[in-house]
Formats: structure tokens, C-alpha cells, sequence
């Protein structure tokens, strides 16, 4: 695949350029808690301030209705303020299509936010060149991809630079819409998760090795048919898995499992390639009477007993098969790892992975759960590609032409 870098922009200082990034990260108490995302925009942002561009971040935050105080991005302003080292002031952008253009309410609050923008923009003694507009997803037109917000958006700059590969999988107006109306770029992380995403739909190199685990089994099965044709082996856990045994005809007691892929679960884990495990950790929720439990003919669970990680012996199996890999994807847990003893699978699993992703095999993982263990486990940097994008990744993944991709390929 293709795609317009950044590079290929010949002369970017003075330039105003709009850059959609992907701050929709978790908040707690009105305090950032997990700043994967924000941290992996700094590059694209970097690079624009150094080749003396001006730049005017925009994000969504959640999936408010109208605007919604709880849903503001000035604590990642902080946040960006920190990690930059100046100013980053978040500005009010509303564009109310609905509202008749010429009303003087809409004309004073967008008088408002240019005298601002350009106060900002044009400010010679600080080193302040970057803006955040507010939560985008405040302006109707937003998830409609309504040509008039994005017009608007675009009117705001001389370049449009795509770098939140986390939401290129909506087609929105700061998204796709924009890119119609502006010379587009992928930025720095958007082109590295393309590229790195790509080494698995495109040539991958032998053996290829893919973990499936966690839940959303409507987002997992396409990812798996995807798959199916291209990796050598497809290691499964979680939900998948609990609802092939399920509609195999075991007893799985409490496990999850969704029953609308009875067909599905078992055309795709009977596959040759796929290695299912062969015990499991079962007991109940807050952790109390685990044991292990091969799955054999005598596989029954009790009525009040869940299916909740996979067992020692299935870990030496899949260990196996990552151990040979060239080409590693995994997403989704393998159980519920938050709570002990649970943990212990997925943390097998990923220890095993970050290793042989030293050098051996080009690893890429993503999802937000994934992301939470390799912090925990400290191995975030062993992997070659930790993408930011939970939803998009597996879109990408299941082989979907993805609107925010299309709009930066060449
Ligand atoms: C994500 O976190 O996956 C993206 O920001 C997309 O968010 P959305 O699912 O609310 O569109």
C-alpha cells in the first residue's frame, strides 16, 4: 500500500496545518489515565513545530451528545502542555450547520474563535504554535461526515495531516470528510500502524502467527476470516474459544459466550490452522476455587464455574508456535487477567511474544487491554509495533478498506 508521508510536503513553515489526531483516551476524576495515545502523537507534532509550521490539533473524546463538560479535552491539553513543554490553548470550534449561517450568534462565536486562533498563531514571543480544538464530536456534523463541518474545519489550514490511526475506521468529517477539501498526508504514526499493519496482510514473512483472545466476538470472527487465509497458525482463547466449546456441545457453565455465532464459532476454530487450547483455568469471578481442566471427552464445567484463562499445558503449546514465528499479531486477552489468578495465560503469552518480537519476528499487538498488560509487564518497547488502534486495528486486520486509509493512499 501506498500512502502520502510526510516528507513529501515541500515547504511547511508558516503553514497552518490541521492534524486529526486520536486523543480519545480513558479518564478518571477529570485527570488522564492512560496517555498511550497522546504520547504516540508527539513525533507528527514535533516535526510540524521544527519545519516551523502552525498546528491545530483535533480530537474527539467518548461519544457525547451535543456538547458535554465531562467529555472535554482540556485534561489532555494538560497533559500536552506537559509533554511539549508550552502553551497548548484549547479553543471552542462549533459549527452548527442546522443554525442559519448569517444569525449574529454564530457569526460573534466564530469571530471569537479566529481572533483567537490567529492570537495564537501569530504570537512571537512564545513558543505557543499549537491549538487544540475542543472535543469535535460537540459539533453535530461530526459522525454524519456533514460536508459543511469538515468545509469549515479545512478552512482552517493550508494542509490536512491524518495521524490518529485509532478512529481511520470512521468515516467522519474530521476524518474523511476534511480530506476532500485539503492536500492530505498520513502523519508519522499513522504511516508507521499502516505500514507495520500491513507486513501481515501483505507478504508476511514465515511462519505467521497470529493470537486471537478477549470478547466482541462480532469484531474477532471477520478478523479471523481475514486471517485464515493469509497466517500459518491462529492461537485462540476467550470468548471465541468458550463458544466453540459451547457449540460443540460441552457444558461451560457461566463462561461467556455468544450463542448468535454458534455456526460460525465452529466452521472457523475447526480449521486445520487454528490451535485451540487444550486445558483451561476455570472457577468463579472473584477468583476463589480455580483449577485447571484438560479438555477432553470428561470436559464439564459446573453450573456457577466460568472458563476464565487458559491452562499450563496450553501455554507450552502456543509457546511453541510463537517461538517459531517471523510474523506476530496478537489482540485480545487470553482471560480475565484482571483478576488473580486469571492473569496467568495472558501473561504468558505476552512475555513469550515481546521475546521473540527482540529481533526475531516483527510483532504488533493493540487493543486497549493489550496495551494495559504490556504496561503492567513493562515489555511495551520489545515490540516493534504497539498500535493505538483497538477498533481500527481489527477492521484493518478483518481486510476492510478503512476511510481514513483510503483518504491518505496514494
Ligand atoms: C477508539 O478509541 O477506538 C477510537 O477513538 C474510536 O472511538 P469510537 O469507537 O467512539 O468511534
Amino acid at each position: 500500500m501506498k500512502i502520502k508521508t510526510l516528507s513529501e510536503i515541500k515547504n511547511l513553515k508558516g503553514k497552518r496545518v490541521l492534524v486529526r489526531v486520536d486523543y480519545n483516551v480513558p479518564l478518571e476524576k477529570g485527570k488522564v489515565k492512560e496517555n498511550y495515545k497522546i504520547e504516540q502523537s508527539l513525533p507528527t507534532i514535533k516535526f510540524l513545530l521544527a519545519k516551523g509550521a502552525k498546528v491545530i490539533l483535533v480530537s474527539h473524546l467518548g461519544r457525547p451528545k451535543g456538547t458535554d463538560k465531562k467529555l472535554s479535552l482540556r485534561p489532555v491539553a494538560k497533559v500536552l502542555e506537559k509533554l511539549l513543554g508550552q502553551k497548548v490553548p484549547l479553543l471552542n470550534f462549533t459549527c452548527h450547520p442546522e443554525r442559519s449561517e448569517g444569525s449574529l450568534s454564530q457569526l460573534a462565536t466564530r469571530q471569537r474563535f479566529f481572533t483567537s486562533l490567529r492570537s495564537v498563531q501569530n504570537d512571537k514571543n512564545g513558543k505557543s504554535k499549537v491549538v487544540l480544538l475542543e472535543n469535535i464530536r460537540f459539533n453535530k456534523g461530526e459522525e454524519k461526515n456533514d460536508p459543511k463541518l469538515a468545509k469549515e474545519l479545512a478552512s482552517l489550514a493550508d494542509i490536512f495531516v491524518l495521524d490518529g490511526f485509532a478512529v481511520a475506521h470512521r468515516d467522519a468529517a474530521s476524518v474523511s470528510g476534511v480530506a476532500k477539501f485539503l492536500p492530505t498526508y498520513a502523519g508519522l504514526l499513522m504511516a508507521k500502524e499502516i505500514i507495520g499493519l500491513s507486513k501481515t496482510t501483505e507478504k508476511p514473512k514465515r511462519p505467521f502467527v497470529a493470537v486471537v483472545g478477549g470478547i466482541k466476538m462480532e469484531t474477532k470472527l471477520p478478523v479471523l476470516k481475514n486471517l485464515l487465509p493469509k497466517a500459518d497458525k491462529i492461537l485462540v482463547g476467550g470468548e471465541l474459544f468458550n463458544t466453540y466449546l459451547w457449540a460443540k456441545g460441552y457444558g461451560v457453565g457461566a463462561s461467556a459466550i455468544d450463542k448468535k455465532f454458534k455456526k460460525e464459532s465452529l466452521d472457523y476454530l475447526s480449521n486445520k490452522k487454528v490451535i485451540r487450547p487444550v486445558d483451561i483455568i476455570v472457577g468463579a469471578a472473584d477468583g476463589k476455587n480455580a483449577r485447571v481442566l484438560n479438555v477432553d471427552k470428561k470436559f464439564k464445567l459446573a453450573k456457577n464455574e466460568a472458563a476464565f484463562d487458559i491452562g499450563p499445558k496450553t501455554v507450552r503449546l502456543f509457546a511453541k508456535y510463537i517461538k517459531s514465528a517471523q510474523t506476530l499479531v496478537w489482540n485480545g486477552a487470553m482471560g480475565f487477567f484482571e483478576q488473580h489468578p486469571y492473569e496467568y495465560g495472558t501473561y504468558a503469552v505476552a512475555r513469550l511474544f515481546a521475546t521473540r518480537s527482540q529481533g526475531q519476528a516483527f510483532g504488533i499487538c493493540g487493543g486497549g487491554e493489550t496495551v494495559e498488560v504490556l504496561k503492567k509487564l513493562k515489555i511495551m518497547e520489545e515490540i516493534d509495533l504497539v498500535s493505538t488502534g483497538g477498533g481500527a486495528m481489527l477492521e484493518f486486520l478483518s481486510g476492510k478498506k478503512l476511510p481514513g486509509v483510503k483518504a491518505v493512499s496514494k
